[in-house]
């Protein structure tokens, strides 16, 4: 199994739609039982809310359901249950190295990291925005998605590798 967290500021509108469009694709490929999503912010402000509405509406455009997610807290132990910890911006990157120890073979990287099409290394903030900051969030997150399965792949064909070995 491998083990996926989102993370952004509030966990009501980049993460959860990362959480979402994940879901989405991993159910296409059949990977449901192999892949595991979850999201995270690094701030309590929103704890056991629903995603934010104008975010769960551009999604839902797209085919993507956010519905039943609610938000909760990055917390230390992520580091040990996740293999991928992926921060939207800087800010929430510094935020989850401040709480991941140095020996944790589990470190917090840019979701962006994956991109292939676009250049940008963050998903900017939308919430004070208007709706073409979500859309353009969807634009980064589908992107991100695309290579970060990729790598999964990548990474799942070098463990059979060397368990053929
Ligand atoms: P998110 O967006 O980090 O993408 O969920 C935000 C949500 C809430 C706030 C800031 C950003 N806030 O300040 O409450």
């Amino acid at each position: 199994m491998i083990r996926v967290l989102f993370v952004c500021l509030g966990n009501i509108c980049r993460s959860p739609t990362a959480h979402g469009v994940m879901l989405k694709k991993v159910e296409a490929l059949g990977l449901s039982g192999e892949i595991q999503v979850d999201s995270a912010g690094t701030a309590a402000y929103h704890v056991g809310e629903k995603p934010d509405a104008r975010a769960t509406q551009t999604a839902a455009k797209r085919g993507y359901d956010l519905s039943t997610l609610r938000a909760r807290q990055a917390v230390a132990e992520d580091f040990g249950t996740f293999d991928y910890v992926l921060a939207m911006d800087n800010e929430n990157l510094a935020n989850l190295q401040a709480i991941c120890s140095p020996g944790s073979q589990t470190q917090p990287q840019l979701f962006l990291s994956f991109a292939r099409r676009f250049r940008e290394s963050e998903v900017p903030d939308p919430y004070y925005g208007g709706a073409s900051g979500f859309e353009h969030v969807l634009d980064l997150v589908e992107d991100a998605c695309d290579g970060l399965l990729a790598d999964i792949e990548n990474r799942q064909n070098k463990q059979n590798r060397s368990g053929d070995a």
